[in-house]
């Protein structure tokens, strides 16, 4: 008994914003943008546009794929930094709007490993008699987080998300193995600071731009690459497959040059490697299930490939898992 993913889904806001855009109000350019990070433009959702309405879209895509009713779903988990509120959870909002109830529903902060961290949480729960299929969600809203004055920040983001369905069942398919991690330590590499308990929201903190993300990124990049290639080659030892055997790196989309990098440890070609940073930015906890859905509906993930996907993000948190897609 396995547990799979039955149906995956993405949703992108239709608004495309182009390094060029971002060349008219910020001392940036194409160029810069481009060589060091891989991106040409990103998705921003516009104002009126929240976390859960973009993880609510994915969700109905997710279900329509793995042909499951939301009267169906035991669970919605989703995996988000940027929830449309401290509470209710951006789950709950997504329950409501799938027109169902009674169903527990939580969020899962651990920045952009958290669709991997929910389907680790999802698979543990599935062993349980109480749930037979779980929605799991990665959606972000980062841009509405990022300050449009910080050029070292604003540019590498986008929005969007990502969900799959997840049941066990007795087919040779599905997540054969993951591994978590994390470390508190680096948690000043990348943080926000107010708005929270730490720091509540005041006359100050706003003026002071405090409710903006503040990174160190080249720090991050040193811990990103690292923590990647731990994660990747943690999984295969534990699967005991070599990396040879791996049909697909799906890393999480942050800068091209850290997935070269993780592929260069694995020795996969680059042709093994899924990238679509170039057309959404980091979109954070979406970035997985968003190449997924991608793959699929280009027709590039087979019955029987062997999938690594691997991410990193604030905390410091990690995560990777090895899916025999089917
Ligand atoms: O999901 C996790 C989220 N975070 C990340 O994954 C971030 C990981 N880090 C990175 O991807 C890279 O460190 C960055 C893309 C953020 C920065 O690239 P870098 O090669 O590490 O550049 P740097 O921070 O060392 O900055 C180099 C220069 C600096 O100028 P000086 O001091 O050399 O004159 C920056 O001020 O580039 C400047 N710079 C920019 N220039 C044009 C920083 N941002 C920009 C920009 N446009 N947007």
């Amino acid at each position: 008994m396995g547990v799979r993913i039955i149906g995956i889904g993405s949703y992108v806001p239709e608004n495309v914003v182009t390094n060029f855009d971002l060349e008219k109000f910020l001392d940036t350019s194409d160029e810069w943008i481009r060589t060091r990070t891989g991106i040409v433009e990103r998705r921003i959702a516009p104002p009126e546009m929240a976390t859960s309405d973009l993880a609510t879209e994915a969700a109905k895509m997710a279900l329509k794929d793995a042909g499951v009713t939301p009267e169906e779903l035991d669970m919605i988990i989703v995996g988000t930094a940027s929830p449309d509120m401290f509470y209710p959870a951006t789950a709950c909002l997504v329950q409501k709007n799938l027109g169902i109830k009674g169903k527990p529903c939580f969020d899962m902060e651990a920045a952009c490993p958290g669709f991997i961290y929910g389907l680790e949480v999802a698979r543990g729960l599935l062993h349980l008699p109480n749930y037979k299929k779980i929605l799991v969600i990665g959606a972000e809203n980062l841009t509405k987080f990022m300050d449009p004055e910080d050029r070292a920040t604003y540019v590498l983001f986008g929005d969007g998300a990502g969900a799959a369905v997840l049941t066990m069942d007795d087919t040779p398919y599905g997540i054969i193995t993951s591994h978590l991690g994390g470390d508190g330590n680096l948690g000043d590499l990348l943080y926000l600071p107010a708005g929270g308990s730490r720091m509540p929201a005041s006359r100050e903190t706003v003026e002071k731009r405090l409710h903006y993300t503040v990174m160190k990124g080249r720090e991050v990049f040193k811990y990103a690459v690292l923590n990647m290639q731990k994660a990747a080659l943690k999984v295969l030892e534990q699967a005991e497959l070599k990396k040879e055997d791996i049909t697909w790196l799906v890393p999480h989309q942050a800068n091209v040059r850290i997935i070269d990098a993780t592929r260069e440890k694995l020795g996969l070609p680059p042709e093994k490697v899924y990238i679509n940073i170039d057309k959404y930015g980091n979109t954070s906890a979406a970035s997985i299930p968003i190449a997924l859905t991608e793959m699929k509906q280009k027709g590039l993930l087979k019955k029987g490939d062997l999938v690594l996907t691997v991410s990193f993000g604030a905390g410091f948190t990690w995560g990777a898992n090895i899916i025999r897609w089917g």
